[in-house]
């Protein structure tokens, strides 16, 4: 497989690329004590969805970080047309490229668990302010299945470990965080959250390939309907 399932991702421009959406997003947000001075970063913010409305919501710092040069690109153009101006960063969710202290929320939309998942957690942490909070919406494990369909799960997804949520509260505990809590989000999408999610911006040099990845794609969710769920994740520095 040439291209991965993020590549695919990134070629469609798939706009909340995250369970829950963006309607999640707002939910989780609204929680959170946000006024014009605060510094926000995104972490793989993918096609720049929530960082737009962050940026627009909230008027405060937001900058967005992505490793994905399709996904940059297509953030960049989103991005250019709000009224504040949005940093834009290329970078590794696990080598950040901001000084200590620097953060007041970094917000991980199902993207630790496509890196180094303790070596993201302890930059994450570096850059956040002493109490910043770090606010992820993650995969879970919800039933333990068989070493080989996991090991197909992982490798398809190109996520680096597949965590129950016990296991999640370990690794978020071992890399230093505090006040951890997590949280099963049982709402279904409504019309607007199926919307946002299925915003797409193609590129122009989407493959067959891709098709085949996006049909693979399908068939996980409907087999793995029972076995991966998610979690929204909030803990402090
Ligand atoms: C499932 S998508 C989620 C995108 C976005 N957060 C959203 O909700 O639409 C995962 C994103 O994380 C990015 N990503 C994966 N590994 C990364 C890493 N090590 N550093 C930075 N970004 C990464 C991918 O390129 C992709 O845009």
């Amino acid at each position: 497989m040439k291209n991965t399932y993020l590549d695919c991702l990134a070629l469609f421009g798939v706009g909340g690329a995250h369970p829950g959406g963006l309607k999640l997003t707002r939910e989780i947000l609204a929680q959170e004590q946000i006024d014009s001075s605060s510094r926000i970063l995104d972490i793989g913010c993918g096609t720049g969805q929530t960082a737009a409305f962050i940026s627009n919501h909230y008027n405060c710092h937001v900058s967005a970080l992505e490793n994905n040069k399709v996904m940059l690109e297509k953030a960049e153009e989103r991005l250019s047309t709000i009224s504040l101006p949005v940093t834009i960063v290329e970078g590794k969710a696990e080598e950040l490229p901001f000084e200590d202290n620097h953060f007041d929320i970094i917000l991980s939309e199902s993207v630790i668990s496509f890196t180094e998942q303790p070596v993201t957690l302890s930059e994450l942490k570096r850059v956040l302010k002493p109490n910043g909070v770090l606010l992820g919406i993650e995969m879970t494990l919800e039933k333990l299945i068989d070493k080989q369909e996991l090991e197909a799960f992982i490798h398809f997804y190109g996520v680096t470990r597949l965590q129950t949520e016990d296991e999640w509260f370990e690794t978020v505990k071992e890399a230093g965080f505090s006040a951890i809590r997590i949280t099963k989000n049982d709402e279904d999408p409504d019309e607007e959250d199926l919307e946002n999610a299925t915003e797409f911006y193609l590129s122009e040099n989407i493959t067959d390939e891709c098709f085949s990845v996006l049909e693979t794609h399908e068939q996980f969710t409907k087999d793995f309907k029972d076995i991966v769920g998610y979690r929204v994740i909030r803990c402090t520095k």
